[in-house]
Protein backbone atom coordinates (compact mmCIF):
# COMPACT_ATOMS: atom_id res chain seq x y z
CA UNK A 1 0.00 0.00 0.00
CA UNK A 2 1.21 3.54 -1.13
CA UNK A 3 -0.69 6.22 1.24
CA UNK A 4 1.63 8.81 -0.76
CA UNK A 5 -0.16 11.65 -1.65
CA UNK A 6 -0.71 11.87 -5.78
CA UNK A 7 -2.57 14.57 -8.24
CA UNK A 8 -4.71 13.08 -10.71
CA UNK A 9 -6.71 15.52 -12.83
CA UNK A 10 -7.52 17.93 -10.13
CA UNK A 11 -7.56 15.65 -7.71
CA UNK A 12 -5.54 15.45 -4.61
CA UNK A 13 -5.85 12.17 -3.23
CA UNK A 14 -3.89 8.68 -1.68
CA UNK A 15 -1.80 6.98 -4.34
CA UNK A 16 -3.82 3.28 -4.31
CA UNK A 17 -7.11 5.20 -4.55
CA UNK A 18 -5.95 6.94 -7.85
CA UNK A 19 -7.53 5.21 -10.48
CA UNK A 20 -7.21 5.52 -14.64
CA UNK A 21 -8.30 4.07 -17.60
CA UNK A 22 -7.27 0.81 -19.34
CA UNK A 23 -7.80 2.66 -22.13
CA UNK A 24 -5.57 4.99 -21.23
CA UNK A 25 -3.19 6.38 -24.02
CA UNK A 26 -0.09 6.56 -21.83
CA UNK A 27 -0.60 2.64 -20.83
CA UNK A 28 -1.33 1.39 -24.27
CA UNK A 29 0.96 3.44 -26.43
CA UNK A 30 3.11 5.19 -23.74
CA UNK A 31 1.81 7.98 -26.25
CA UNK A 32 2.54 10.57 -23.26
CA UNK A 33 5.23 12.95 -21.87
CA UNK A 34 6.67 13.25 -18.82
CA UNK A 35 9.16 15.40 -16.65
CA UNK A 36 11.10 14.84 -13.14
CA UNK A 37 11.91 17.96 -10.90
CA UNK A 38 13.94 17.54 -7.64
CA UNK A 39 12.30 19.87 -4.81
CA UNK A 40 14.91 20.94 -2.28
CA UNK A 41 13.58 21.91 0.71
CA UNK A 42 10.26 22.29 -0.51
CA UNK A 43 11.37 24.53 -3.31
CA UNK A 44 11.75 23.31 -7.32
CA UNK A 45 14.74 23.49 -8.78
CA UNK A 46 14.83 24.73 -12.24
CA UNK A 47 11.24 24.44 -12.00
CA UNK A 48 11.01 26.86 -14.70
CA UNK A 49 13.27 25.19 -16.98
CA UNK A 50 11.59 22.10 -16.60
CA UNK A 51 8.14 23.44 -17.53
CA UNK A 52 9.38 25.35 -20.25
CA UNK A 53 10.97 21.77 -21.64
CA UNK A 54 7.01 20.33 -20.57
CA UNK A 55 5.71 22.56 -22.90
CA UNK A 56 8.21 21.92 -25.90
CA UNK A 57 7.15 18.26 -25.60
CA UNK A 58 3.64 18.79 -25.38
CA UNK A 59 3.83 20.52 -28.21
CA UNK A 60 6.26 18.77 -30.42
CA UNK A 61 3.39 15.14 -30.05
CA UNK A 62 0.51 17.88 -29.88
CA UNK A 63 -1.09 17.08 -26.46
CA UNK A 64 -2.79 19.89 -25.14
CA UNK A 65 -2.77 20.22 -21.73
CA UNK A 66 -2.75 23.60 -19.94
CA UNK A 67 -2.85 23.79 -16.05
CA UNK A 68 -0.93 26.02 -13.45
CA UNK A 69 1.62 23.41 -12.96
CA UNK A 70 3.80 25.72 -10.54
CA UNK A 71 0.63 25.92 -8.42
CA UNK A 72 -0.01 21.87 -8.30
CA UNK A 73 3.14 20.86 -7.86
CA UNK A 74 4.27 22.78 -5.11
CA UNK A 75 0.80 22.19 -3.21
CA UNK A 76 1.75 18.22 -4.24
CA UNK A 77 5.25 18.56 -2.16
CA UNK A 78 3.86 20.32 0.35
CA UNK A 79 1.02 17.84 0.70
CA UNK A 80 3.86 15.35 1.29
CA UNK A 81 5.62 16.86 3.99
CA UNK A 82 7.73 19.63 1.76
CA UNK A 83 11.56 18.50 2.17
CA UNK A 84 13.33 16.90 -0.69
CA UNK A 85 11.43 15.13 -2.72
CA UNK A 86 11.74 13.75 -6.63
CA UNK A 87 8.21 15.01 -8.55
CA UNK A 88 7.22 13.46 -11.42
CA UNK A 89 4.70 14.53 -13.50
CA UNK A 90 2.93 12.86 -16.58
CA UNK A 91 0.95 13.68 -19.30
CA UNK A 92 -1.02 11.38 -21.49
CA UNK A 93 -3.02 12.19 -24.61
CA UNK A 94 -5.80 10.50 -22.51
CA UNK A 95 -8.24 7.93 -23.62
CA UNK A 96 -11.30 7.18 -26.25
CA UNK A 97 -12.57 4.53 -24.06
CA UNK A 98 -11.21 1.78 -26.94
CA UNK A 99 -7.78 1.07 -28.17
CA UNK A 100 -7.64 2.92 -31.66
CA UNK A 101 -4.10 4.30 -33.32
CA UNK A 102 -5.69 7.08 -34.09
CA UNK A 103 -6.41 10.10 -32.27
CA UNK A 104 -8.74 13.43 -31.96
CA UNK A 105 -8.29 16.29 -30.36
CA UNK A 106 -11.61 15.84 -28.10
CA UNK A 107 -9.33 13.30 -25.67
CA UNK A 108 -9.44 14.87 -22.22
CA UNK A 109 -5.56 14.54 -21.69
CA UNK A 110 -4.77 12.62 -18.08
CA UNK A 111 -2.71 14.54 -15.54
CA UNK A 112 -0.88 12.72 -13.33
CA UNK A 113 1.80 13.99 -10.48
CA UNK A 114 3.43 11.59 -7.75
CA UNK A 115 6.70 12.60 -5.66
CA UNK A 116 9.72 10.23 -4.04
CA UNK A 117 12.18 10.78 -1.15
CA UNK A 118 15.51 12.16 -2.86
CA UNK A 119 19.01 13.16 -0.74
CA UNK A 120 19.93 16.64 -1.64
CA UNK A 121 23.42 16.06 -2.94
CA UNK A 122 24.74 19.38 -2.91
CA UNK A 123 23.95 19.32 1.33
CA UNK A 124 25.52 15.84 0.90
CA UNK A 125 28.82 17.11 -0.53
CA UNK A 126 31.41 16.16 -3.22
CA UNK A 127 32.71 13.47 -0.75
CA UNK A 128 29.50 11.45 -0.35
CA UNK A 129 29.36 11.58 -4.51
CA UNK A 130 30.60 7.68 -5.13
CA UNK A 131 31.65 8.37 -8.98
CA UNK A 132 29.73 5.69 -11.82
CA UNK A 133 31.19 2.89 -13.67
CA UNK A 134 29.44 3.01 -17.09
CA UNK A 135 29.02 0.96 -20.40
CA UNK A 136 29.18 2.13 -23.88
CA UNK A 137 26.57 0.88 -25.97
CA UNK A 138 24.33 0.97 -29.11
CA UNK A 139 21.91 4.13 -28.73
CA UNK A 140 18.48 1.65 -29.93
CA UNK A 141 15.68 4.66 -29.46
CA UNK A 142 13.73 6.33 -32.17
CA UNK A 143 15.01 9.92 -33.49
CA UNK A 144 13.01 12.07 -31.27
CA UNK A 145 14.77 11.66 -28.43
CA UNK A 146 14.66 15.66 -27.33
CA UNK A 147 10.95 14.69 -26.39
CA UNK A 148 10.65 13.51 -22.90
CA UNK A 149 8.73 10.78 -23.94
CA UNK A 150 7.43 7.70 -21.62
CA UNK A 151 8.50 5.26 -24.34
CA UNK A 152 11.38 4.35 -22.31
CA UNK A 153 11.78 0.58 -23.23
CA UNK A 154 15.51 0.90 -25.34
CA UNK A 155 16.68 3.22 -21.84
CA UNK A 156 15.47 0.55 -19.85
CA UNK A 157 16.72 -2.55 -21.44
CA UNK A 158 20.17 -0.95 -21.53
CA UNK A 159 20.23 0.39 -18.48
CA UNK A 160 19.34 -3.30 -17.36
CA UNK A 161 22.29 -4.14 -19.36
CA UNK A 162 24.32 -1.71 -17.22
CA UNK A 163 23.50 -3.27 -14.23
CA UNK A 164 23.74 -6.55 -15.12
CA UNK A 165 27.87 -5.47 -16.31
CA UNK A 166 27.78 -4.29 -12.73
CA UNK A 167 27.61 -1.26 -13.99
CA UNK A 168 25.63 2.16 -12.81
CA UNK A 169 25.08 4.24 -16.51
CA UNK A 170 25.47 2.81 -20.21
CA UNK A 171 26.53 5.88 -22.36
CA UNK A 172 24.68 5.51 -25.96
CA UNK A 173 26.52 5.52 -29.20
CA UNK A 174 24.98 6.54 -32.63
CA UNK A 175 26.10 6.80 -36.06
CA UNK A 176 29.10 6.63 -35.08
CA UNK A 177 28.43 9.61 -32.22
CA UNK A 178 28.02 9.87 -28.53
CA UNK A 179 24.84 11.02 -27.97
CA UNK A 180 24.35 10.91 -24.09
CA UNK A 181 23.67 8.16 -21.24
CA UNK A 182 20.26 6.26 -20.88
CA UNK A 183 18.62 9.22 -18.55
CA UNK A 184 21.18 11.33 -18.27
CA UNK A 185 23.71 13.99 -20.47
CA UNK A 186 27.46 13.24 -21.09
CA UNK A 187 30.31 15.44 -20.24
CA UNK A 188 33.83 14.85 -21.11
CA UNK A 189 36.71 17.05 -19.94
CA UNK A 190 40.03 17.38 -21.55
CA UNK A 191 42.93 20.02 -21.16
CA UNK A 192 40.59 22.08 -19.16
CA UNK A 193 37.85 22.28 -21.75
CA UNK A 194 34.38 20.74 -21.25
CA UNK A 195 33.24 19.01 -24.28
CA UNK A 196 29.28 17.89 -24.57
CA UNK A 197 27.37 16.92 -27.76
CA UNK A 198 25.52 19.58 -29.29
CA UNK A 199 21.72 20.14 -28.77
CA UNK A 200 19.59 17.78 -31.98
CA UNK A 201 16.78 15.63 -31.80
CA UNK A 202 19.39 12.78 -31.05
CA UNK A 203 19.53 14.11 -27.41
CA UNK A 204 17.24 15.38 -24.15
CA UNK A 205 18.11 19.27 -24.08
CA UNK A 206 18.84 18.24 -20.53
CA UNK A 207 17.68 21.43 -17.39
CA UNK A 208 21.30 20.15 -15.77
CA UNK A 209 23.11 20.65 -18.60
CA UNK A 210 21.89 23.68 -19.56
CA UNK A 211 22.89 24.31 -15.69
CA UNK A 212 26.08 23.03 -16.15
CA UNK A 213 27.24 25.43 -18.84
CA UNK A 214 25.86 28.16 -17.54
CA UNK A 215 27.74 28.30 -14.68
CA UNK A 216 31.04 26.86 -16.70
CA UNK A 217 30.51 30.15 -18.72
CA UNK A 218 29.61 32.47 -15.63
CA UNK A 219 32.95 31.00 -13.78
CA UNK A 220 35.41 31.19 -17.20
CA UNK A 221 35.80 27.93 -17.88
CA UNK A 222 35.84 27.26 -21.34
CA UNK A 223 33.45 24.54 -23.06
CA UNK A 224 31.81 23.65 -26.63
CA UNK A 225 29.04 21.75 -27.61
CA UNK A 226 30.64 19.12 -30.09
CA UNK A 227 30.27 15.61 -31.99
CA UNK A 228 32.04 13.40 -29.93
CA UNK A 229 33.30 9.95 -31.14
CA UNK A 230 33.34 6.64 -28.76
CA UNK A 231 37.29 6.79 -28.84
CA UNK A 232 37.66 10.14 -27.40
CA UNK A 233 36.39 8.51 -24.43
CA UNK A 234 40.08 6.69 -23.78
CA UNK A 235 41.45 10.10 -23.96
CA UNK A 236 39.88 12.38 -21.90
CA UNK A 237 40.67 13.71 -18.24
CA UNK A 238 37.36 13.37 -17.00
CA UNK A 239 33.79 12.14 -18.05
CA UNK A 240 30.41 13.10 -16.27
CA UNK A 241 26.58 12.66 -16.61
CA UNK A 242 24.17 14.90 -15.65
CA UNK A 243 20.73 14.74 -14.78
CA UNK A 244 18.33 16.77 -12.06
CA UNK A 245 18.23 13.62 -9.60
CA UNK A 246 21.78 13.06 -9.47
CA UNK A 247 22.97 16.59 -10.65
CA UNK A 248 27.05 16.17 -12.36
CA UNK A 249 28.05 12.56 -11.58
CA UNK A 250 32.16 11.85 -12.13
CA UNK A 251 32.47 8.47 -14.00
CA UNK A 252 35.15 6.77 -13.05
CA UNK A 253 35.49 3.79 -15.44
CA UNK A 254 34.32 3.10 -18.83
CA UNK A 255 33.63 -0.48 -19.72
CA UNK A 256 35.80 -1.54 -16.92
CA UNK A 257 39.06 1.05 -17.76
CA UNK A 258 39.36 3.47 -15.72
CA UNK A 259 39.52 7.41 -16.75
CA UNK A 260 42.42 8.32 -16.43
CA UNK A 261 43.62 7.74 -12.99
CA UNK A 262 40.13 6.62 -12.31
CA UNK A 263 39.18 9.58 -9.60
CA UNK A 264 36.88 12.21 -8.93
CA UNK A 265 38.52 15.22 -11.59
CA UNK A 266 39.52 18.45 -10.30
CA UNK A 267 37.08 20.29 -12.92
CA UNK A 268 34.18 17.93 -11.65
CA UNK A 269 35.04 19.02 -7.91
CA UNK A 270 35.32 23.04 -9.15
CA UNK A 271 31.35 22.09 -11.19
CA UNK A 272 30.18 20.09 -8.26
CA UNK A 273 31.17 23.28 -5.86
CA UNK A 274 29.69 25.71 -8.54
CA UNK A 275 26.10 23.77 -7.78
CA UNK A 276 26.51 23.52 -4.45
CA UNK A 277 26.46 27.73 -4.16
CA UNK A 278 24.19 27.97 -6.98
CA UNK A 279 21.97 25.75 -4.54
CA UNK A 280 22.59 27.76 -1.45
CA UNK A 281 21.49 30.97 -3.82
CA UNK A 282 18.30 29.46 -4.92
CA UNK A 283 17.07 28.16 -1.17
CA UNK A 284 18.71 31.74 -0.08
CA UNK A 285 15.99 33.55 -2.79
CA UNK A 286 19.59 34.64 -4.53
CA UNK A 287 18.91 33.05 -7.77
N1 LIG B 1 15.93 11.74 -16.97
N2 LIG B 1 18.85 12.45 -21.05
C1 LIG B 1 17.87 11.57 -20.81
C2 LIG B 1 17.59 10.52 -21.82
C3 LIG B 1 17.10 11.68 -19.63
O1 LIG B 1 16.10 10.81 -19.40
C4 LIG B 1 17.42 12.68 -18.68
C5 LIG B 1 16.66 12.84 -17.40
C6 LIG B 1 18.48 13.57 -18.96
C7 LIG B 1 18.84 14.68 -18.03
O2 LIG B 1 17.87 15.71 -18.03
P1 LIG B 1 17.68 16.63 -16.73
O3 LIG B 1 19.03 17.18 -16.42
O4 LIG B 1 16.73 17.68 -17.16
O5 LIG B 1 17.17 15.76 -15.64
C8 LIG B 1 19.16 13.42 -20.16
C9 LIG B 1 15.10 11.81 -15.80
C10 LIG B 1 15.81 12.23 -14.56
C11 LIG B 1 14.37 10.49 -15.67
O6 LIG B 1 14.02 9.95 -16.70
O7 LIG B 1 14.13 10.02 -14.56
Amino acid sequence: MNSEIVYLNGQFLPADQARISVFDRGFLFADSVYEVIPYYQGIGFRLQQHLDRLAYSLRAVRIQAEADWVGILDELVQRNGGGNLSVYLQISRGSAGYRTHTYDDSMQPTLFACTSPIRDIYEDGAEQVKGYNVIVTADLRWRRCDIKSTGLLPNILVLQQAREAGADEALLVRDGLLSEGTSSNLFLVRQGVIYTPKRSSEILGGTTRELILELAAEAGIPYQEVDLQPEELDHADEVWVSSSTRGVMPVLSIDGVPVADGLKGPLWQRMFALFTRFQHRLMTGEA
